[in-house]
């Protein structure tokens, strides 16, 4: 297990705290307590001694939500790409390392641990691997792992040496690759050896998807470890990618764990997400959080479970809708960074405890005549120069609107950062927001909701002056 290892940042975990704390009250679910008050997922797995993980795109880093919730939520960060064969040696021997030693000085520069993803997979390879003849092959992998293990050395607390050997459709063969076609069985261990010279502080791990109940694939990949373990080949840990869909997470996940853990191995959940079909429905985003909690509790369960990546922030970037055409919201904040019920299921399987009463309550606006406007409840949270608020807009007309936009003033200086639920724009103290793609249409007597971040210079009174296209709300 990795030694605790934290750092405080308290406005950017409050600022996380509020993002999480105003979508729990605008989507009716109980929020953190004061006990709570600086809970981050990070905070619980750093307080259990095990990783809470994020796959990154060190591109993404400079948008302001995306590198706070890096930054306050995870303790151990992976490169979803800048570490593969074709970012890292696009042509043979020509090494480049710019975008993973993006991600490499953002671990360290935060304190967070570094995972290495992927020394050898047969996809994300270069064309000039695929031409080679077996002895180039050997010593292109062995040069390669060499040169991007060697690069990292000490300062991965472990790779995965090897992706995605395994084949798919229950045969428990290996996956017809390159690697197999033209070295053979040997090469992963040949992989494994290599891995060890060239980093020998780095756990050396297996990973695949698939893998996450006991069946051919995962039973094949365990006789491996049980054979390397008895033959003394390198090997230390095994990755089970988990990219689950909603309501399939296996049944024996726990025991899977606990059966490659019996033999001597770290295991570690590393590319976590579930899908569903978008846009998500209610029904759907709460059978994902219950299977979040599962798979986190799983992997609690199990002693050298190292911990938990998800595979990305936000569902406004997943690998999944460009494969899986139609299926998407996969992640624990949804595309406008708001966090999903499954993040609060992430948060208590961590041991992130909620009070029953909202510590903040709702407003309730009085009855308006039918047929008239709009009310407008404004619910915002404060702290030192930062808030968060939610601003629900029901629509007291006597038909729906379709497509709006919400304008409103602010009295202080306060600048908005970033928005979710809605695109916001602000020019001086005006600000306007309009609907997202899914959300433009409220029918009579409904509600449309979004919320942003902010600054405020030390006093933060509610915006003035509400509109929904262009017609005055009351404030309710
Ligand atoms: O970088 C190019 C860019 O220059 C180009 O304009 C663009 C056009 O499509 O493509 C960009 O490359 C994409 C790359 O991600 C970076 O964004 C590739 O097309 C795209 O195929 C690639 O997808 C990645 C995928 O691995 C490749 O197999 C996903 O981001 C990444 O999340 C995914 O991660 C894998 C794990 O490594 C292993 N386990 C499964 C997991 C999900 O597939």
């Amino acid at each position: 297990m990795h030694p605790h290892r934290s750092r405080t940042r308290p406005a950017l975990l409050a600022g996380a705290l509020a993002l999480a704390t105003v979508a729990a009250v605008g989507l009716g679910f109980t929020r953190p307590g004061p006990a709570d008050a600086a809970t981050t997922l990070k905070a619980l797995a750093d307080a259990k001694g095990r990783d809470i993980g994020v796959a990154i795109d060190p591109n993404r880093l400079n948008e302001s939500a995306y590198r706070q919730l890096a930054d306050a939520e995870f303790n151990l960060v992976v490169a979803e790409n800048a570490m593969k064969w074709d970012a890292t040696e696009p042509n043979r021997r020509q090494f480049t390392f710019t975008q993973g030693d993006a991600v490499a000085s953002y671990a360290a520069a935060g304190g967070k641990r570094l995972y290495g993803h992927t020394l050898v997979w047969h996809s994300q390879l270069p064309g000039w691997v695929s031409g080679l003849s077996a002895t180039e092959l050997r010593q292109a992998m062995l040069d390669h792992i060499a040169g991007v293990a060697g690069h990292y050395r000490g300062k991965v607390v472990a790779w995965d040496v090897v992706n995605e050997a395994f084949a798919d459709g229950g045969s428990g063969g290996r996956r017809d690759s390159v690697f197999q076609q033209r070295l053979g069985d040997g090469w992963i261990e040949e992989a494994f050896r290599a891995a060890r010279a060239a980093d020998p502080a780095a756990k050396l791990c297996i990973n695949d998807y698939s893998t996450d109940g006991v069946n051919a694939k995962s039973t094949a990949i365990y006789n491996l470890v049980r054979d390397f373990k008895a033959r003394g080949v390198p090997i230390d840990c095994v990755g089970f990618q988990a990219h689950l869909i909603v309501g399939q997470v296996p049944g024996d996940l726990q025991s899977n764990l606990q059966r490659f853990a019996d033999l001597g191995v770290d295991v570690r959940i590393t590319e976590l997400d579930i899908r569903m079909p978008t846009p998500p429905s209610a029904a759907n985003l709460a059978t994902q959080a219950a299977d979040y909690r599962k798979v986190v509790t799983a992997c609690l369960a199990v002693t050298r479970c190292a911990g938990v990546t998800t595979w990305g922030i936000t569902d406004r970037y997943s690998w999944i809708p460009d494969v899986f055409p139609g299926q998407g919201a996969a992640l624990i904040w949804d595309e406008n960074y708001a966090p999903k019920p499954a993040y609060q299921a992430v948060a208590e399987a961590l041991g992130g405890g909620v009070t029953p009463t909202p510590t903040t309550p709702t407003p309730t606006p009085s009855t308006p005549p039918p047929g008239d406007g709009c009310t407008v409840t404004y619910v915002p949270n404060t702290w030192n120069t930062g808030f968060t608020a939610e601003v629900r807009v029901r629509n007291d007309g006597a038909t729906a609107v379709n497509g709006w936009t919400v304008g409103f003033t602010f009295g202080a200086g306060q600048r908005i950062t970033n928005a979710w639920n809605a695109t916001v724009t602000q020019s001086g103290s005006q600000v306007s927001a309009r609907n997202a793609s899914w959300n433009g249409t409220v029918p009579a007597g409904g509600t449309l909701s979004f919320g942003f971040q902010g600054t405020h210079g030390g006093s933060n009174p509610t915006p003035t002056g509400f509109t929904l296209n262009g017609s005055t709300c009351r404030t309710g």
